[in-house]
């Protein structure tokens, strides 16, 4: 009988993180799961342990206690938030807030777990992008930089850790009815009086309805589950519906220009 792999999983509580969870759960990991709202315990056949990706700290806790329980044969990496608002009136914190959770939260929890795996000469690390990270759509850009950042640091992981036998896949997921409200706040300067107003709105509008139409995140934790399971695992695994597979190939085509026409019209125009 095969020995049982570990994985932990950062971001488990909601969302995109939590359905994964569950699927390797499902497919016979042994999951170690990390988020802030977590007391230290188990819940449903998953450990679950206290973690901010924040705080340097809390992710040597959160190592340490999950090493207690076991090594990681795969770390994926969910946890994330974004504010939603104008560049101009995005607050430097708040831009701050969301590169530090999305990017500099995966970094931090790497440099912590690579030393693991290197040590053992084997690993599958997951590192959650977003269709974002190839594409910019407006009134997201803390989101769409920190998701951008995360493609071209994979870029540069994969390459390196490979002679340890370490291996990297970012996962670009479109939008899933998933996300929970209370990780995409409004930047603190948007108010009605903004000069962006309306085609914030509509743009809000536009992005909730894409989210709240999206697809099964169970579908999600499901293929990240099988895709695991293989020896070599792909360096990109885009999950998203048809027509948003096409508004990345659409934008590799065209010219910078009429993307963004093309985008902002999808965005901001009136119903
Ligand atoms: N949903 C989508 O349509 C979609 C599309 C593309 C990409 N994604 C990506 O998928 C991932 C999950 O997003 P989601 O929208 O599905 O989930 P979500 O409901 O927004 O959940 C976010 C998760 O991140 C955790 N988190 C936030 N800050 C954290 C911190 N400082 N330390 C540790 N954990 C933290 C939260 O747990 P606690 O609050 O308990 O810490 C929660 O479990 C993100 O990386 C997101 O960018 C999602």
């Amino acid at each position: 009988m095969s020995e049982q792999k570990t994985v932990w999983v950062t971001g488990a509580s909601s969302g995109l993180g939590l359905h994964t969870a569950a699927a390797l759960k499902e497919d016979g990991w042994r999951v170690i799961a990390g988020a802030r709202s977590f007391e230290d315990g188990e819940a449903d056949g998953i450990h679950r342990l206290k973690l901010d990706v924040t705080d340097e700290e809390s992710i040597r806790r959160f190592c340490e206690k999950a090493q207690e329980i076991a090594l990681p044969d795969a770390l994926v990496q969910c946890a994330g938030m974004l504010v939603l608002g104008s560049c101009e009136e995005t607050g430097t914190e708040e831009f701050r807030r969301v590169i530090d959770t999305n990017y500099l939260g995966m970094v931090r929890v790497n440099r912590a777990v690579l030393p693991l795996m290197r040590a053992r000469g084997r690993g599958k690390i997951v590192l959650f992008s977003s269709i974002n990270g190839l594409l910019g759509i407006p009134f997201q850009s803390a989101y769409t930089a920190s998701k951008h950042a995360i493609e071209g640091y994979a870029e540069c992981l994969a390459m390196e850790v490979k002679p340890f036998g370490i291996q990297v896949m970012l996962v670009e997921p479109g939008d899933h009815r998933s996300g929970s409200d209370k990780y995409r706040p409004h930047a603190a300067a948007m108010s009605e009086t903004s000069p962006y107003a309306a085609e914030y709105e509509r743009s809000v509008a536009r992005i909730a309805h894409d989210e709240h139409n999206g697809s099964d995140p169970d579908v999600l934790g499901r293929k990240i589950a099988r895709t695991l399971d293989r020896k070599r695992i792909p360096f990109r695994k885009r999950i998203a519906s048809p027509d948003q597979h096409l508004a990345v190939y659409i934008h590799r085509l065209l010219p910078a220009k009429l993307n963004a026409a093309i985008l902002r019209q999808y965005y901001t125009r009136k119903k």
